[in-house]
């Protein structure tokens, strides 16, 4: 049996990434910060040694040095390394779409964190996979996701406001993890990105409206046209179902 090592199974995505490998037969090998602290190379050494992982995903937060290590480690073992970037290394000037050979111009401290990881892991890593997220979507709110700040907004304004003008770079998680299996399997190294929206080119407002349609989640949904901003990720290497299509099944 393959196993998976993977990082931040406490979080949103990794969970759902961790259960469809499980699925697929993998053995999940879950990164225990208590057990290993990231910035202690010994004991990261000793962790990773201990389970000799067949591919690692690197889906936690935490520092570049981190994800530079791991890069390291996974070169060195000739294994797969995918780590999630995100669609957030663009600042929204000037405007998108966005090819992966477009220059990062993020501006807020998460992207250019993003960025400094992106540069580690290649500084390390040529044969990597980095692959760039939009804002994810869950089956449910909770966590970092679409659905709990369209709940969060409901609790606060009993509304939503959503631009007809926004072009969203996202994804449903589950449709994420499947692309990030696909990656891993076929392990060729390189930037991807991973966006649902890139085709159909859904507005927020759009997107909103036929998320509440799905759950029947009753919000009012108020259009705005406040922001303009094209984020959409283009990738001709790589087929993303569509949001709509990804409703669907
Ligand atoms: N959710 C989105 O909409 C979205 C969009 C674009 C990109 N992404 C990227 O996708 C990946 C997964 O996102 P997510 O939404 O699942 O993140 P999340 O819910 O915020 O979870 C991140 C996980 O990282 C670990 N972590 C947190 N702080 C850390 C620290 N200081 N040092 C080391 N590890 C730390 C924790 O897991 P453990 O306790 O298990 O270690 C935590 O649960 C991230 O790389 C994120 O940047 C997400």
């Amino acid at each position: 049996m393959k196993r998976l090592l993977i990082t931040g199974l406490n979080g949103t995505v990794a969970p759902v990434v961790a259960n469809l490998f499980k699925n697929k037969g993998w053995d999940i090998i879950a990164w225990d910060r208590s057990l290993a602290d990231p910035e202690n190379t010994t004991q990261s050494a000793a962790f990773f040694d201990q389970y000799s992982p067949d591919a690692v995903c690197h889906l936690a937060m935490g520092s570049e040095s981190w994800a530079g290590w791991l890069a390291e480690k996974t070169k060195q073992k000739s294994i797969p390394y995918l780590f999630t970037s995100t669609a957030m290394v663009f600042a929204n000037k000037p405007n998108g779409p966005f090819t992966i050979d477009r220059d990062r111009t993020a501006n807020e401290q998460y992207g250019q964190y993003k960025i400094r990881c992106e540069d580690r892991i290649w500084q390390h890593n040529p044969d990597a996979m980095i692959a760039r997220l939009g804002w994810q979507i869950g089956e449910t709110a909770g966590g970092n996701n679409m659905l709990e700040h369209c709940h969060q907004q409901m609790q606060q304004n009993n509304a939503i406001e959503a631009s007809t003008r926004w072009f969203p770079a996202c994804s449903l998680i589950r449709v994420t993890a499947q692309i990030i299996y696909q990656l891993i399997e076929r392990n060729e190294p390189g930037l991807y990105h991973i966006d649902s929206n890139t085709e159909e080119k859904l507005s927020f407002y759009e997107l909103l409206q036929k998320l509440n349609q799905h759950h029947n989640a009753q919000w009012l949904i108020n259009s705005s046209e406040a922001f303009e901003y094209d984020q959409r990720l283009l990738d001709n290497r790589i087929k993303v179902p569509s949001i709509s299509a990804s409703l669907e099944c």
